[in-house]
């Protein structure tokens, strides 16, 4: 099957953080396979700026390099990458000197789209919007693309809108939170409001529980420094998982527009209760399964970071109120998979004399990896011997619907920066929502600096502490198998 690809308009973009590790195994990827597949424009211009001196042709060598190591062999062809290495530039700016904006100012085209990528330490955000407006690189259409994280808690996150906002109107933030870039992410919209089957049966009235697990089997590599300062409440929770509950819980939104779906994220945030210390479960892994711990990867032999939460969360508006959403992410657990769950509660009436193997979760949406639903249906045991009930699974891989199994799923960024460039913020979060998920997280982390409460070790190649099967147990609930 081939996509139908719309190419976008002719754009400029500049990459602030041109030679780091997001740009090399990320931006310039899935640019080139957006060339590649006839949606980025061959006079498109992508200029990577950074602090080094470096020649042009320096630079297209580190993109060819990073095109071969992060794309896939089978997408990699000559001539794709030489029309794209000839739309790279490169130049070495001073954020916060003279040095580099005028001849940056130079290479900007009057009739194309304008980019500016800050993939660069938040600490830099605020400054790069000051000097970019100030070196007359701005235009009032511009956009500004930055990554997470968007601050570390509600103040700081305040005080990046507000120093962004200085010079920057809001529909010109484009806040990546790179799992709605996941074409699986997106689907959970078009599962639910694309099927009248789901939506009469999506409240409290009949659904049991929600469970919404993103579990890796990674630890967390070199990235030490940044990750104890984190944890997976501010990696993970704030963000991915948050934005997973929202498009779970929302209302419909009344258009398939960018702020009436934002305003139904931002409802569900603001309804979410707060969370009781009973109801959280803290985890950090040892060593073991051929790695090590954590306190050793992340260089602090004292650190009390979490690398594993799991929360029972209530949604208290009037469609949830009584059904839990369970949360759970961890690193260096037994798999990698991102799932949503939806248990639905027995017929109101049950004629049968028996049970059957029923398991609780009828509807099980995997985001990642094999993308595809599954649903688990009752139906009769085949055979004479009476009405023995029989519970089977209704599998569909996304991949083997759409394609027989040859559908290359296009990476996240792919979708997010030809977004940016049409100037759609479906997928980009506001300000607002990303102040509203602070607030929700900051008391929890808060509690945990403040009442030295336990943090429980786990064995790497697990579920995670025992306790977070606790979690559910006490409510006669199990987690679904990771
Ligand atoms: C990032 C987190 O935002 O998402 C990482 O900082 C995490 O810690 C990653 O590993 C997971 O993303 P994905 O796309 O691999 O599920």
């Amino acid at each position: 099957m081939v996509a139908t690809v719309i190419p976008v308009d002719p754009f400029d973009l500049v990459i602030f953080g041109g030679t780091g590790d997001l740009a090399r195994r990320k931006i310039l990827p899935a640019l080139y396979r957006r060339l590649r597949a006839g949606q980025m424009p061959k006079n498109a211009h992508v200029v990577g700026v950074g602090r080094k001196v470096l020649p042009t042709e320096a630079y297209r060598q580190i993109a060819a390099s990073a095109i071969r190591e992060f794309v896939r062999r089978e997408e990699q062809d000559a001539g794709s990458l030489d029309d794209f290495l000839r739309c790279l530039t490169y130049r070495n700016v001073d954020v916060r000197g003279r040095e580099g904006w005028s001849e940056l100012r130079e290479l900007m085209c009057t009739d194309h789209v304008r980019v500016f990528y800050f993939s660069v330490a938040p600490s830099l955000f605020s400054i790069l919007s000051e000097r970019t407006h100030d070196e007359d690189l701005a235009t009032p259409d511009c956009r500004i693309v930055v990554e997470k994280p968007f601050g570390h808690d509600f103040a700081s996150a305040r005080t990046l809108n507000t120093e962004m906002a200085a010079t920057f109107d809001e529909h010109q933030i484009y806040r990546i939170d790179h799992y709605l870039g996941k074409e699986t992410v997106q689907n959970l919209m078009a599962l639910r409001f694309g099927n009248a089957l789901f939506e009469p049966v999506w409240n409290s009235q009949f659904v049991d529980n929600v469970q919404i697990t993103v579990a890796e089997s990674i630890g967390i590599g070199d990235r030490g420094g940044y990750y104890d300062e984190a944890g997976a409440m501010r990696d993970m929770v704030q963000n991915h998982l948050m934005q997973l509950l929202c498009l779970t819980a929302m209302e419909p939104p009344a258009q398939f527009d960018p702020d009436a779906i934002r305003d139904e994220k931002l409802k569900v945030i603001k309804s979410l209760g707060p969370v009781m210390r009973k109801d959280v479960v803290r985890g950090q892994y040892l060593k073991g399964n051929g790695g090590s711990g954590y306190l050793e990867e992340c260089g602090n032999p004292k650190s009390r970071t979490e690398t594993f939460v799991a929360l029972k969360v209530q949604v208290d508006n009037w469609r949830w109120s009584g059904t839990p959403f369970y949360l759970r992410t961890g690193k260096r657990l037994r798999s990698t998979l991102t799932e949503v769950s939806v248990a639905f509660k027995d017929p109101r009436h049950w004629i049968f004399d028996e049970h059957g193997n029923r398991k609780g979760t009828n509807l099980a949406i995997r985001l990642q990896p094999n993308e595809g639903i599954t649903m688990r249906m009752t139906i009769k045991d085949p055979g004479p011997g009476g009405m023995r009930l029989k519970e089977v699974p209704l599998d569909m891989s996304f991949a083997d619907a759409l394609d027989e199994g040859t559908l290359t799923m296009p990476d996240a960024y792919e979708r997010l920066i030809m977004d940016v460039v049409r100037g759609n913020q479906t997928l980009f979060m506001r300000g607002d929502e990303v102040e509203a998920a602070w607030s929700w997280v900051d008391p929890i982390i808060l509690r945990w600096s403040q009442d030295g409460s336990v943090i429980h070790e786990y064995e790497p190649g697990t579920v995670g502490p025992i306790e977070s099967l606790f979690l559910l147990h006490r409510d006669s609930r199990y987690w679904r198998e990771i």
